[in-house]
């Protein structure tokens, strides 16, 4: 007997996204109270200017309802259509359930398959090729994708090689069916040799063992030499298989790691004049998935983007992890 399969839409697009910061602004200045480092250095290293860390009442769960909110009103339907919801975090500190099904309930996508993912920086991109490949299947119909993080909540305040570069804050997209392609191909992968670049100081038995709070240490040259070499020829990829060149973007709209590697990406793609670059990092900083919601949020609402519009994203981190599509904008 052979069994039932089903097919779904042709091709899914984004249909609306939304974003959350948390409201505690922590500029260069307070961040050299914790740290032996200067504005200047912080800025010319990385871009930042400031960065969001919560504040009392708000939370990784606060963020990501706001943005999903943000992001369901924004694309014309209405949360009980939503079947599907991926929420990418790795600073939830719940280790079971996850956040996925209790923001499902929470925003009234009621039933919704819902399940959390840990793809650190690269977790929105891996999001988006989830929700594409299952609405296409037919398992899904309409997905909320979320990338939510209180990255403060895992650094080292006194270590002077990350504390100046983690953040808050909270980006959703969402996805539905469509006519026309509005999602490439994913390019992605992983390299898990190179996993102790970027990772948590101990895992959390260890941590109540010792009585201690684990932390993300970060090798920042070695991230910054894949970030810049393999993940740039990535980037690459993605354009070749979506059947384009750089001139045909709009946007380019990578993970905000740090100015620095969007800079290096830049010269490696090539892009022309016209591609406008995401820069939320200068004052949101790097608060890992929810970087590229985020930016797009940014970008659409000042103009600097509009609806339509082609954009290549990539997502890269600890993992290490990376993946990247060519998108069109809600
Ligand atoms: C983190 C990063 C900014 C550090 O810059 P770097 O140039 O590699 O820094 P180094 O550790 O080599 O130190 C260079 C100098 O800066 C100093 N320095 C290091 N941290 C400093 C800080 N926070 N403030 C001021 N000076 C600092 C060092 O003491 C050293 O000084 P010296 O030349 O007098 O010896 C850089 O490696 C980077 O951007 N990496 C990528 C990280 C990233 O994006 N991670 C997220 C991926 S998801």
């Amino acid at each position: 007997m052979a069994l039932l399969t089903r097919t779904g839409a042709p091709y899914s697009r984004i249909l609306g996204v939304g974003k959350a910061l948390p409201s505690r602004v922590v500029d260069n200045e307070e961040m050299c109270t914790y740290i032996d480092s200067s504005d200047e250095w912080i800025r010319k290293r990385t871009g930042i200017v400031e960065r969001r860390w919560v504040a009392e009442g708000e939370s990784v769960e606060t963020l990501a309802r706001d943005a999903s909110l943000e992001a369901i009103a924004n694309s014309g339907i209405s949360a009980a259509d939503i079947d599907l919801v991926i929420v990418s975090t790795v600073s939830y500190f719940h280790q079971t359930p996850g956040l996925a099904p209790k923001l499902a309930h929470e925003l009234g996508a009621v039933g919704a398959a819902a399940y959390d993912i840990s793809a650190a920086c690269a977790g929105f991109s891996y999001a988006v090729a989830q929700a594409d490949a299952l609405i296409r299947a037919g398992a899904a119909t309409h997905a909320l994708i979320v990338g939510a993080e209180t990255l403060s909540k895992l650094t080292d305040l006194s270590d002077r090689s990350t504390a100046f570069l983690f953040a808050d804050g909270a980006g959703a997209a969402v996805i539905g069916p469509s006519e026309v392609n509005g999602v490439s191909p994913v390019v992605w992968g992983s390299d898990g040799e190179g996993g102790p670049s970027i990772q948590q100081t101990m895992d959390w038995a260890g941590a109540v063992q010792d009585n201690a709070w684990p932390y993300i240490a970060m090798d920042g040259q070695h991230v910054f030499r894949w970030a810049t070499g393999f993940v740039a020829t990535a980037a690459l990829d993605v354009l070749a298989q979506s059947g384009l060149t750089a001139d045909d973007l709009d946007a380019f709209i990578p993970h905000q790691a740090n100015n620095r590697i969007t800079d290096a990406m830049l010269r490696q793609l090539k892009l022309p004049k016209h591609v406008k670059v995401a820069r939320s990092i200068i004052r949101y900083g790097n608060n890992s998935a929810a970087s590229i919601p985020i930016a797009m949020s940014e970008m659409l609402a000042t103009g600097e983007a509009k609806s339509g519009d082609t954009a290549l994203i990539i997502g890269f981190g600890a993992g290490l992890v990376y993946a990247g599509q060519i998108i069109t904008l809600p």
